[in-house]
């Protein structure tokens, strides 16, 4: 009998299909987003789950879930697996990193220059009938070509980000939990390694790649805001909650920094509502990785990743190899 799996939320139909030649598979094409009780009840008797960032496996959810053995998130990020907790229980848990790299820092581009160049503020103008002449000083920008970019978090999308910055004859200078080599720092238009406070002192625009654990809360809040300077841009492309939101509005509203540019908010989909009230500000759903390639790739790496568990072999992206051993 083929083991029982969960396709927690909607997803391409080839992928179920081909899930459905490992798996007896449960799938959720209406894309329910199930409460943590209802995980619980479709999971019973099931040995893995794919799932995204609105499915928590804590301690508390996996200790209800004897037979689980794989938690294959669709995504890089895996701050909603408790990983140690996961390990306790002999239950493996994987990502799907590499394969967004490159498009997500496409996106992290385009919503940088969108915030600089106020693209998506003069367009809300342009479509709301308001544009009578030209004028030498509407929407006055910020340059990205010779400026200093700033990134926190210079894994390998940060350094994607930073190689993409040549063409734009800028300076990047990064913080990190650890500085990169000589040889990843000149192939990421020689990056330099600076605190975060000289980061934040110096770049006209600081974007935002780290990941979301209870350390990076609120790396940007109100000390780090007043840091920047006034014409600096923000982009988040990271995790809802790396910056203080509340903070964030406060110091956009006083134009303590000219212009933010964010893909994810705290608590999102329900975000801070004062943020549709400012101008300076890009928002976009949490789609830096939505291209049609990157997001069936990301699907197919964690479905690798569930036929591997389950069928005795390493899952290629496993995040805690000491379940595989205990296999
Ligand atoms: C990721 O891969 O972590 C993206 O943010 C999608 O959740």
């Amino acid at each position: 009998m083929k083991p029982g799996i969960l396709v927690a939320r909607a997803v391409f139909p080839e992928v179920i299909e081909r899930l459905s030649q490992h798996f007896e598979v449960e799938s959720n094409q209406d894309d329910v987003l199930f409460t943590p009780d209802q995980l619980i009840a479709k999971l019973q008797g099931k040995a893995g789950v794919m799932s995204t960032s609105s499915s928590r496996f804590d301690a508390d959810v996996l200790a209800r879930l004897p037979d689980l053995k794989i938690v294959a998130n669709m995504a890089v990020g895996y701050d909603n697996i408790d990983v140690a907790a996961c390990t306790a229980r002999g239950v493996m848990a994987s990502n799907t990193p590499d394969v967004l790299n490159e498009t997500t820092a496409d996106f992290g581009w385009a919503l940088l220059m969108a915030t600089a160049r106020r693209i998506t503020e003069s367009e809300h103008w342009l479509r709301a009938g308001k544009w009578e002449k030209w004028r030498y000083d509407y929407f006055l920008g910020a340059d990205l070509h010779g400026s200093t970019l700033g990134i926190i978090g210079m894994g390998r999308i940060g350094q994607a980000i930073a190689r993409r910055s040549m063409g734009f004859d800028m300076r990047v200078i990064y913080h990190n939990r650890s500085r990169l080599s000589e040889q990843q720092e000149a192939h990421a238009n020689h990056a330099v390694y600076v605190s975060k406070e000289e980061l934040l002192r110096t770049a006209d625009h600081v974007v935002l790649v780290l990941p979301y654990s209870s350390e990076s809360r609120h790396t940007i809040a109100a000390a780090e805001l007043e840091l920047m300077k006034p014409g600096a841009t923000l982009v988040n492309l990271a995790r809802g909650g790396i910056v203080d939101d509340t903070a964030l509005i406060t110091a956009l509203k006083a134009k303590k920094i000219a212009a933010a540019g964010l893909d994810v908010f705290e608590n999102e989909p329900k975000f801070h509502p004062d943020f549709l009230g400012l101008e300076n500000v890009v928002l976009t759903p949490h789609i830096a990785s939505a291209s049609a390639p990157t997001r069936k790739a990301m699907a197919n790496c964690a479905a690798d990743n569930l036929i591997a568990a389950l069928s005795q072999q390493r899952p290629p992206n496993l995040l805690n190899p000491e379940t595989f051993r205990q296999v």
